[in-house]
C-alpha cells in the first residue's frame, strides 16, 4: 500500500503485461466493452495500449476501485507476467474522460516509450505524458 493513502485517495497505476495469445481487433473490442462498462460504474479512467503482444495500461481512480479492477486483470488468463511500473497519488487525472482510450502501437514504439534514447521525442518526459501522446 502506498504511504499516506486511503481507499478514497485518487491514484494512478501503470503496468504492463504479456498477452497470452495474439489478439484480433474483435477480441480487443470485446475486452474493452466489458472494461468500459465496469470502469464507468467505478469512475476508473485511463488508457490501454496493445503493442504486438504486450499490454500497457494506465488506471486512474480511487485507490479501492483501481485495485479492484487491477486484481481482476491480474487473474485474467488473457494476460500474464504483469509488472507494475508506477503507482502514485495524483491531484488530478490525466484521463478525465470515463471512456478507456485504446490504441495499438508497434513494438518499436513501445520500447522507445519504456526506455527512450537521448534525442528521441520521448526523452525527458514522464511515462504517462508519453503514453497520452498516442491518443
Ligand atoms: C490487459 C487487460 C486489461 C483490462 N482492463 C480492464 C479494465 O480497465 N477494466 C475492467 O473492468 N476490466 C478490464 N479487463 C478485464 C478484466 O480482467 C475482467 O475480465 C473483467 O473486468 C471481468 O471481471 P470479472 O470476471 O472479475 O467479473 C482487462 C483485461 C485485460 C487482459
Amino acid at each position: 500500500m502506498l504511504q499516506e493513502t486511503n481507499n478514497n485517495s485518487l491514484i494512478q497505476l501503470i503496468y504492463f503485461s504479456t498477452a497470452t495469445r495474439d489478439f484480433s481487433d474483435h477480441e480487443l473490442d470485446e475486452l474493452l466493452e466489458v472494461a468500459r462498462i465496469r470502469n464507468e460504474k467505478l469512475g476508473v479512467t485511463g488508457m490501454l495500449i496493445y503493442a504486438e503482444g504486450t499490454f500497457m495500461q494506465v488506471l486512474e481512480g480511487e485507490y479501492s476501485d483501481v485495485h479492484y479492477v487491477y486484481s481482476s486483470i491480474l487473474k485474467d488468463p488473457r494476460n500474464k507476467d504483469n509488472i507494475e511500473l508506477s503507482e502514485k497519488v495524483i491531484s488530478e487525472r490525466t484521463f478525465s474522460d470515463w471512456n478507456m482510450h485504446f490504441t495499438r502501437i508497434s513494438a518499436r514504439e513501445f520500447s522507445s516509450v519504456l526506455s527512450p534514447s537521448k534525442g528521441s521525442k520521448f526523452y525527458n518526459r514522464s511515462l504517462v505524458e508519453n503514453l497520452a501522446s498516442f491518443i
